[in-house]
């Protein structure tokens, strides 16, 4: 099969959790898919690594999972989904660690930045603070140290900086003109492990 028939299914098995279940809004008044396009595209205006676009775009795909295999709201009955763990997983199949990490550490980036600046937790929609408190809450000292440890740290920060703007009811107000998915497919298709891997032996 040919390189680029192979990236393809990659890029589509990634999207189809958004085009089944995009519309699913959790606490926050943009849709999932709406999210996932703000905070690519706030990326994008930022002349952010294009790595960083393609998480901002897949982040929260954990919770697009959770709820095409279960039916069921991820957070329902207040419970940690573990969003970014099940994302991470499915991504590493298509995907190398400078997307998979970031995605993996966006939620430690959110309890990071709560426990060390005292400014960043008022900055969190609401729905982020619920998820904060069911994600773990606050991070001990020894954690922080870790975490700023990591070689993801700052890739995870960066990620994290999207994640929160990307949440815009009035997003005409920023300079946002309708994109979607398909804005998207050729870079996800550069960034796709086969893809990726075939540029570091050619
Ligand atoms: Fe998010």
């Amino acid at each position: 099969m040919r390189l680029r028939t192979l990236a393809r299914k990659s890029v589509d098995a990634v999207l189809a959790p958004f085009h089944q279940c995009g519309h699913l809004s959790l606490g926050e008044e943009v849709s999932q898919l709406e999210h996932a396009l703000q905070c690519a595209w706030f990326a994008q205006q930022d002349n952010a690594p294009s790595h960083i676009v393609v998480a901002a775009l897949l982040h929260d795909i954990g919770h697009l999972l959770t709820y095409t295999e279960t039916g069921a709201h991820p957070e329902e009955g207040d419970r940690n989904g573990y969003h970014e763990k099940i994302g991470a997983h499915f991504l590493a199949q298509h995907f190398s660690d400078e997307i998979v990490k970031p995605v993996r550490l966006h939620v430690a980036a959110k309890r990071y930045q709560v426990s060390t600046q005292e400014s960043y937790r008022q900055s969190l929609s609401a729905a982020s603070y619920h998820s904060f408190l069911l994600q773990g809450g606050i991070m001990d000292a020894s954690t922080c140290h870790a975490f700023e440890s990591s070689p993801w740290f700052a890739d995870a920060l960066l990620l994290r900086k999207y994640d929160e703007r990307g949440k815009q009811v009035e997003i005409a107000e920023s300079g946002f003109s309708q994109v979607d998915l398909n804005d998207f497919y050729e870079l996800l298709i550069q960034h796709t492990r086969i893809v990726k891997e075939r540029n570091t032996y050619a």
